[in-house]
Protein backbone atom coordinates (compact mmCIF):
# COMPACT_ATOMS: atom_id res chain seq x y z
CA UNK A 1 0.00 0.00 0.00
CA UNK A 2 1.36 3.08 -0.83
CA UNK A 3 -0.22 4.75 2.07
CA UNK A 4 2.03 5.58 5.15
CA UNK A 5 4.62 5.82 2.61
CA UNK A 6 7.15 9.10 4.22
CA UNK A 7 7.26 11.03 1.29
CA UNK A 8 10.78 13.09 1.14
CA UNK A 9 11.13 16.45 -0.22
CA UNK A 10 12.45 19.89 -0.17
CA UNK A 11 11.35 21.89 2.80
CA UNK A 12 8.02 19.93 3.02
CA UNK A 13 6.99 16.70 3.83
CA UNK A 14 3.56 15.10 4.00
CA UNK A 15 2.94 12.42 5.64
CA UNK A 16 -0.63 9.79 5.28
CA UNK A 17 -1.50 8.14 8.78
CA UNK A 18 -4.90 6.78 7.63
CA UNK A 19 -6.95 6.47 5.13
CA UNK A 20 -10.78 6.13 5.72
CA UNK A 21 -12.45 2.59 3.84
CA UNK A 22 -15.97 4.19 3.46
CA UNK A 23 -14.68 7.85 1.89
CA UNK A 24 -11.95 9.44 0.06
CA UNK A 25 -10.79 11.15 3.79
CA UNK A 26 -7.08 10.82 4.98
CA UNK A 27 -5.39 12.16 8.16
CA UNK A 28 -2.11 12.92 7.95
CA UNK A 29 0.64 15.56 8.70
CA UNK A 30 2.43 18.05 6.99
CA UNK A 31 5.92 19.16 7.95
CA UNK A 32 7.07 22.51 7.66
CA UNK A 33 10.22 24.53 9.07
CA UNK A 34 7.81 26.01 11.01
CA UNK A 35 6.29 23.11 12.75
CA UNK A 36 3.84 20.32 11.69
CA UNK A 37 0.16 20.38 10.36
CA UNK A 38 -1.98 17.71 11.31
CA UNK A 39 -4.34 17.40 8.40
CA UNK A 40 -7.61 17.80 7.82
CA UNK A 41 -6.59 21.19 9.33
CA UNK A 42 -9.02 24.50 9.06
CA UNK A 43 -6.23 27.46 8.78
CA UNK A 44 -7.88 30.50 10.55
CA UNK A 45 -7.86 33.58 7.62
CA UNK A 46 -5.13 36.42 9.13
CA UNK A 47 -5.73 38.63 5.81
CA UNK A 48 -3.73 41.57 6.78
CA UNK A 49 -1.05 40.09 9.65
CA UNK A 50 -3.52 39.61 12.22
CA UNK A 51 -6.60 37.10 12.30
CA UNK A 52 -9.01 39.87 13.44
CA UNK A 53 -10.32 40.38 16.77
CA UNK A 54 -7.97 37.22 18.06
CA UNK A 55 -4.72 37.83 19.68
CA UNK A 56 -1.57 35.89 18.33
CA UNK A 57 -1.91 33.98 21.92
CA UNK A 58 -5.32 33.27 22.10
CA UNK A 59 -4.68 31.83 18.31
CA UNK A 60 -2.27 29.28 19.95
CA UNK A 61 -3.62 28.60 23.33
CA UNK A 62 -7.64 28.51 22.58
CA UNK A 63 -8.09 28.36 19.25
CA UNK A 64 -5.60 25.87 18.61
CA UNK A 65 -4.34 27.03 15.05
CA UNK A 66 -1.83 24.88 13.67
CA UNK A 67 -1.25 27.63 10.51
CA UNK A 68 -2.54 30.51 9.29
CA UNK A 69 -3.40 32.90 6.40
CA UNK A 70 -2.45 35.55 5.16
CA UNK A 71 -3.17 37.68 2.21
CA UNK A 72 -0.09 38.62 -0.77
CA UNK A 73 -2.61 41.80 -1.94
CA UNK A 74 -3.20 43.36 1.05
CA UNK A 75 0.01 42.87 3.02
CA UNK A 76 1.80 44.05 -0.42
CA UNK A 77 -0.31 47.26 -0.37
CA UNK A 78 -0.03 47.81 3.71
CA UNK A 79 2.40 47.54 5.23
CA UNK A 80 4.52 46.58 2.26
CA UNK A 81 7.15 44.75 1.53
CA UNK A 82 9.53 47.48 3.06
CA UNK A 83 8.63 46.94 6.56
CA UNK A 84 7.96 42.99 5.96
CA UNK A 85 11.82 42.70 5.07
CA UNK A 86 12.78 44.96 7.68
CA UNK A 87 10.91 43.44 10.08
CA UNK A 88 12.38 39.92 8.80
CA UNK A 89 9.23 38.49 7.17
CA UNK A 90 5.65 38.15 8.62
CA UNK A 91 6.07 35.35 11.01
CA UNK A 92 8.12 37.78 12.44
CA UNK A 93 6.53 41.29 12.13
CA UNK A 94 3.65 39.49 13.77
CA UNK A 95 4.40 37.69 16.24
CA UNK A 96 3.50 33.73 14.72
CA UNK A 97 6.20 31.29 15.32
CA UNK A 98 4.07 28.75 13.55
CA UNK A 99 3.43 27.62 9.76
CA UNK A 100 1.81 30.67 7.46
CA UNK A 101 0.31 29.93 4.10
CA UNK A 102 -0.39 33.43 1.84
CA UNK A 103 -2.71 33.60 -0.56
CA UNK A 104 -1.64 34.97 -3.92
CA UNK A 105 -3.75 37.97 -4.66
CA UNK A 106 -5.06 36.07 -7.66
CA UNK A 107 -8.73 36.10 -5.88
CA UNK A 108 -8.22 39.47 -3.73
CA UNK A 109 -7.18 41.72 -6.74
CA UNK A 110 -10.37 40.49 -8.62
CA UNK A 111 -12.51 41.03 -5.39
CA UNK A 112 -11.12 43.98 -4.18
CA UNK A 113 -9.33 46.41 -6.02
CA UNK A 114 -11.05 49.20 -7.76
CA UNK A 115 -10.42 48.35 -11.30
CA UNK A 116 -8.38 45.63 -12.63
CA UNK A 117 -7.24 45.14 -16.08
CA UNK A 118 -5.68 41.25 -16.99
CA UNK A 119 -3.33 40.15 -19.66
CA UNK A 120 -0.60 37.67 -20.48
CA UNK A 121 1.42 39.55 -18.34
CA UNK A 122 -0.49 39.94 -15.22
CA UNK A 123 -2.94 42.50 -13.60
CA UNK A 124 -2.60 46.10 -13.68
CA UNK A 125 -5.50 47.18 -10.26
CA UNK A 126 -6.02 50.04 -8.12
CA UNK A 127 -5.54 49.72 -4.52
CA UNK A 128 -8.86 50.04 -2.61
CA UNK A 129 -6.76 51.75 -0.14
CA UNK A 130 -5.82 54.63 -1.69
CA UNK A 131 -6.71 54.30 -5.67
CA UNK A 132 -3.22 53.86 -6.24
CA UNK A 133 -1.76 52.11 -9.59
CA UNK A 134 0.19 48.70 -8.99
CA UNK A 135 1.10 45.58 -11.13
CA UNK A 136 1.05 42.07 -10.37
CA UNK A 137 2.74 39.15 -12.52
CA UNK A 138 3.52 35.92 -11.88
CA UNK A 139 6.71 36.33 -11.06
CA UNK A 140 6.09 39.51 -8.77
CA UNK A 141 3.59 37.56 -6.67
CA UNK A 142 6.45 34.97 -6.23
CA UNK A 143 9.12 37.69 -5.05
CA UNK A 144 6.47 39.69 -2.77
CA UNK A 145 5.47 36.06 -1.54
CA UNK A 146 9.35 35.50 -0.82
CA UNK A 147 9.57 38.91 1.09
CA UNK A 148 6.36 37.95 3.42
CA UNK A 149 8.06 34.48 4.00
CA UNK A 150 5.13 32.22 3.88
CA UNK A 151 5.45 28.50 4.31
CA UNK A 152 3.40 27.93 1.50
CA UNK A 153 2.92 30.37 -1.09
CA UNK A 154 -0.05 29.85 -3.54
CA UNK A 155 0.29 30.65 -7.26
CA UNK A 156 -0.77 33.05 -9.30
CA UNK A 157 -4.23 32.22 -10.69
CA UNK A 158 -7.35 34.05 -12.10
CA UNK A 159 -10.57 32.91 -9.93
CA UNK A 160 -13.22 32.59 -12.26
CA UNK A 161 -17.11 33.81 -11.08
CA UNK A 162 -20.09 31.70 -11.30
CA UNK A 163 -21.53 31.46 -13.62
CA UNK A 164 -19.01 31.75 -16.29
CA UNK A 165 -19.28 30.71 -20.06
CA UNK A 166 -17.61 27.68 -20.81
CA UNK A 167 -15.49 29.47 -23.38
CA UNK A 168 -14.35 32.13 -20.72
CA UNK A 169 -13.52 28.98 -18.46
CA UNK A 170 -10.99 27.86 -20.82
CA UNK A 171 -9.47 30.86 -21.65
CA UNK A 172 -8.68 31.68 -17.98
CA UNK A 173 -7.66 28.16 -17.27
CA UNK A 174 -4.89 28.16 -19.84
CA UNK A 175 -4.16 31.71 -18.49
CA UNK A 176 -3.58 30.60 -14.96
CA UNK A 177 -1.44 27.48 -16.63
CA UNK A 178 0.97 29.39 -18.62
CA UNK A 179 1.16 31.77 -15.44
CA UNK A 180 1.54 28.72 -13.28
CA UNK A 181 4.20 27.75 -15.68
CA UNK A 182 5.73 31.90 -15.16
CA UNK A 183 5.49 30.87 -11.42
CA UNK A 184 7.37 28.14 -11.06
CA UNK A 185 10.26 29.11 -13.14
CA UNK A 186 10.70 32.16 -10.69
CA UNK A 187 10.45 30.13 -7.64
CA UNK A 188 12.15 27.81 -8.47
CA UNK A 189 15.21 30.04 -9.46
CA UNK A 190 14.97 31.85 -6.25
CA UNK A 191 15.21 31.13 -2.38
CA UNK A 192 13.46 32.03 1.05
CA UNK A 193 15.28 35.51 2.26
CA UNK A 194 15.23 34.17 6.01
CA UNK A 195 17.15 30.64 6.09
CA UNK A 196 13.40 28.40 6.16
CA UNK A 197 12.06 26.14 3.13
CA UNK A 198 9.03 27.52 1.64
CA UNK A 199 6.55 25.72 -0.75
CA UNK A 200 4.91 26.21 -3.90
CA UNK A 201 0.84 24.93 -4.21
CA UNK A 202 -0.60 25.14 -8.00
CA UNK A 203 -4.20 26.38 -8.00
CA UNK A 204 -6.89 23.90 -10.02
CA UNK A 205 -9.31 26.03 -11.53
CA UNK A 206 -11.93 25.33 -14.61
CA UNK A 207 -15.32 26.79 -13.38
CA UNK A 208 -18.07 24.38 -13.20
CA UNK A 209 -17.05 22.24 -16.45
CA UNK A 210 -16.19 18.66 -15.40
CA UNK A 211 -13.47 18.20 -18.51
CA UNK A 212 -11.74 21.62 -18.11
CA UNK A 213 -11.59 20.65 -14.15
CA UNK A 214 -10.24 17.53 -14.90
CA UNK A 215 -7.81 18.81 -17.60
CA UNK A 216 -6.98 21.24 -14.83
CA UNK A 217 -6.50 18.19 -12.53
CA UNK A 218 -3.98 16.61 -14.87
CA UNK A 219 -1.99 19.56 -15.49
CA UNK A 220 -1.80 20.54 -12.19
CA UNK A 221 -0.50 16.79 -10.81
CA UNK A 222 1.68 16.44 -13.55
CA UNK A 223 3.95 19.43 -11.91
CA UNK A 224 4.46 17.30 -8.95
CA UNK A 225 4.86 20.43 -6.66
CA UNK A 226 4.79 19.48 -2.78
CA UNK A 227 0.80 20.17 -2.14
CA UNK A 228 -1.81 21.18 -4.27
CA UNK A 229 -5.16 23.38 -4.26
CA UNK A 230 -8.65 23.77 -5.74
CA UNK A 231 -9.90 26.86 -6.19
CA UNK A 232 -12.86 28.65 -8.29
CA UNK A 233 -15.48 26.93 -6.30
CA UNK A 234 -17.77 28.28 -3.06
CA UNK A 235 -18.20 31.60 -5.54
CA UNK A 236 -21.82 31.30 -5.45
CA UNK A 237 -22.43 27.80 -7.32
CA UNK A 238 -24.89 25.25 -5.71
CA UNK A 239 -23.09 23.43 -3.19
CA UNK A 240 -23.75 20.04 -4.74
CA UNK A 241 -21.96 21.47 -7.88
CA UNK A 242 -18.50 21.78 -6.02
CA UNK A 243 -18.64 18.64 -4.33
CA UNK A 244 -18.92 17.12 -7.68
CA UNK A 245 -15.90 19.25 -9.22
CA UNK A 246 -13.87 18.59 -5.60
CA UNK A 247 -14.44 14.83 -6.35
CA UNK A 248 -13.34 14.83 -9.91
CA UNK A 249 -10.24 16.74 -9.41
CA UNK A 250 -9.59 14.59 -6.22
CA UNK A 251 -9.58 11.58 -8.17
CA UNK A 252 -6.81 12.83 -10.30
CA UNK A 253 -4.38 15.10 -7.96
CA UNK A 254 -1.52 12.59 -6.06
CA UNK A 255 -2.77 11.17 -2.91
CA UNK A 256 0.41 11.22 -1.26
CA UNK A 257 0.49 15.32 -1.36
CA UNK A 258 -2.41 17.73 0.59
CA UNK A 259 -5.03 18.96 -1.13
CA UNK A 260 -6.07 22.03 -0.50
CA UNK A 261 -9.89 23.35 -1.11
CA UNK A 262 -9.69 27.55 -1.43
CA UNK A 263 -12.32 29.38 0.79
CA UNK A 264 -14.14 26.76 2.12
CA UNK A 265 -16.74 27.01 3.57
CA UNK A 266 -19.30 26.37 6.24
CA UNK A 267 -18.92 23.48 8.57
CA UNK A 268 -20.82 20.90 6.64
CA UNK A 269 -19.57 22.12 3.55
CA UNK A 270 -15.75 20.60 5.14
CA UNK A 271 -17.36 17.62 6.50
CA UNK A 272 -18.29 16.71 3.12
CA UNK A 273 -14.97 17.59 1.20
CA UNK A 274 -12.52 15.62 4.20
CA UNK A 275 -14.91 12.99 2.68
CA UNK A 276 -13.92 13.64 -0.69
CA UNK A 277 -10.18 13.80 -0.07
CA UNK A 278 -9.41 17.03 1.16
CA UNK A 279 -6.95 18.00 3.55
CA UNK A 280 -6.81 21.78 4.48
CA UNK A 281 -9.34 24.63 4.16
CA UNK A 282 -9.28 28.16 4.96
CA UNK A 283 -12.60 30.81 5.07
CA UNK A 284 -13.41 34.50 6.32
CA UNK A 285 -16.83 32.90 7.08
CA UNK A 286 -16.41 31.99 10.81
CA UNK A 287 -14.98 34.97 11.57
CA UNK A 288 -16.01 37.52 9.53
CA UNK A 289 -19.93 35.98 10.13
CA UNK A 290 -18.27 35.93 14.25
CA UNK A 291 -18.14 39.87 13.88
CA UNK A 292 -21.99 40.00 12.94
CA UNK A 293 -23.22 37.75 15.88
CA UNK A 294 -23.69 34.23 13.59
CA UNK A 295 -22.14 31.02 16.21
CA UNK A 296 -21.26 28.19 14.79
CA UNK A 297 -22.24 25.07 17.63
CA UNK A 298 -21.37 21.77 18.17
CA UNK A 299 -25.46 21.78 18.73
CA UNK A 300 -25.78 24.26 14.95
CA UNK A 301 -25.98 28.02 14.01
CA UNK A 302 -27.31 30.47 15.94
CA UNK A 303 -27.77 34.74 15.47
CA UNK A 304 -26.52 35.56 18.91
CA UNK A 305 -29.04 38.83 18.42
CA UNK A 306 -32.06 36.95 18.25
CA UNK A 307 -34.61 37.89 21.12
CA UNK A 308 -34.47 33.91 22.03
CA UNK A 309 -30.98 34.72 23.76
CA UNK A 310 -32.16 37.04 26.12
CA UNK A 311 -32.15 35.28 29.02
CA UNK A 312 -30.16 32.45 28.34
CA UNK A 313 -27.66 31.79 30.86
CA UNK A 314 -25.91 28.59 29.53
CA UNK A 315 -22.74 28.64 27.97
CA UNK A 316 -22.17 29.57 24.38
CA UNK A 317 -21.12 26.28 23.44
CA UNK A 318 -20.70 23.21 26.10
CA UNK A 319 -19.75 20.89 23.59
CA UNK A 320 -16.01 20.48 23.28
CA UNK A 321 -13.66 21.92 25.37
CA UNK A 322 -12.95 25.83 25.14
CA UNK A 323 -12.15 28.15 27.47
CA UNK A 324 -14.14 31.58 25.86
CA UNK A 325 -17.02 28.88 24.45
CA UNK A 326 -17.64 27.33 28.00
CA UNK A 327 -17.47 30.18 30.10
CA UNK A 328 -19.46 33.14 28.54
CA UNK A 329 -22.94 32.57 28.28
CA UNK A 330 -25.33 33.61 25.12
CA UNK A 331 -27.36 36.10 27.18
CA UNK A 332 -24.05 37.89 28.11
CA UNK A 333 -22.87 37.75 24.52
CA UNK A 334 -25.93 38.83 22.76
CA UNK A 335 -25.81 41.82 25.08
CA UNK A 336 -22.39 42.68 24.21
CA UNK A 337 -23.11 42.31 20.61
CA UNK A 338 -26.78 44.33 20.48
CA UNK A 339 -24.15 47.34 22.70
CA UNK A 340 -21.54 47.05 19.65
CA UNK A 341 -18.62 46.22 22.42
CA UNK A 342 -15.35 45.68 21.24
CA UNK A 343 -15.60 42.17 23.65
CA UNK A 344 -18.63 41.02 21.24
CA UNK A 345 -16.61 40.61 18.18
CA UNK A 346 -13.42 39.04 20.25
CA UNK A 347 -15.52 36.42 22.44
CA UNK A 348 -17.70 35.33 18.90
CA UNK A 349 -14.52 35.07 16.64
CA UNK A 350 -12.45 32.89 19.27
CA UNK A 351 -15.19 30.91 19.64
CA UNK A 352 -16.16 30.23 16.02
CA UNK A 353 -12.93 29.53 15.21
CA UNK A 354 -12.07 27.29 18.13
CA UNK A 355 -15.22 25.41 16.97
CA UNK A 356 -13.93 24.84 13.18
CA UNK A 357 -10.52 23.77 14.97
CA UNK A 358 -12.36 21.49 16.81
CA UNK A 359 -14.37 20.00 13.94
CA UNK A 360 -11.39 19.41 11.89
CA UNK A 361 -9.95 17.91 14.78
CA UNK A 362 -12.67 15.74 15.44
CA UNK A 363 -12.80 14.48 11.54
CA UNK A 364 -8.94 13.42 11.95
CA UNK A 365 -9.66 11.44 15.10
CA UNK A 366 -12.92 9.71 13.52
CA UNK A 367 -10.49 8.87 9.88
CA UNK A 368 -7.67 7.83 12.85
CA UNK A 369 -10.42 5.45 14.56
CA UNK A 370 -11.79 3.96 11.39
CA UNK A 371 -15.56 5.67 11.95
CA UNK A 372 -15.42 8.70 9.91
CA UNK A 373 -18.31 8.26 7.77
CA UNK A 374 -21.06 7.11 9.71
CA UNK A 375 -19.72 10.27 12.13
CA UNK A 376 -19.68 12.33 9.52
CA UNK A 377 -23.57 11.95 8.40
CA UNK A 378 -24.35 12.41 11.94
CA UNK A 379 -22.59 15.77 12.51
CA UNK A 380 -23.49 16.99 9.03
CA UNK A 381 -26.94 17.01 10.37
CA UNK A 382 -25.79 18.96 13.75
CA UNK A 383 -23.95 21.43 12.69
CA UNK A 384 -26.22 22.67 10.05
CA UNK A 385 -29.21 22.70 12.24
CA UNK A 386 -30.69 26.11 12.60
CA UNK A 387 -31.06 27.49 16.66
N1 LIG B 1 -9.54 31.79 -2.52
C1 LIG B 1 -10.73 31.21 -2.77
N2 LIG B 1 -10.79 30.79 -4.06
C2 LIG B 1 -9.60 31.11 -4.62
C3 LIG B 1 -9.06 30.94 -5.94
O1 LIG B 1 -9.70 30.40 -6.86
N3 LIG B 1 -7.79 31.41 -6.14
C4 LIG B 1 -7.07 32.01 -5.15
N4 LIG B 1 -5.85 32.44 -5.42
N5 LIG B 1 -7.56 32.19 -3.91
C5 LIG B 1 -8.82 31.74 -3.67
Amino acid sequence: SKWGIFQRMPGMKFKLLEKDQDSKARAGVLYTDHGEIETPIFMPVGTAGTVKAVHQRELTYDVKAQIILGNTYHLYLRPGLEVLEAAGGLHKFMGWSAPILTDSGGYQVFSLAESRKISEEGVVFQSHIDGSRHHFTPESVMDIQRSIGADIVMAFDECTPYPCERSYAKTSMDLTHRWLGRCMQRFDATEGKYGYQQALFPIVQGSTYKDLRQDAARFVADQDREGNAIGGLSVGEPAELMYEMTDLVTDLLPADKPRYLMGVGTPANILEAIALGIDMFDCVMPTRNARNGMLFTSEGILNIRNEKWKMDFSPLDSGFQSYVSNFYTKSYLRHLTLSKEMLAAQIASIHNLSFYLWLTGQARERILAGDFSSWKTEMVEKVSRRL
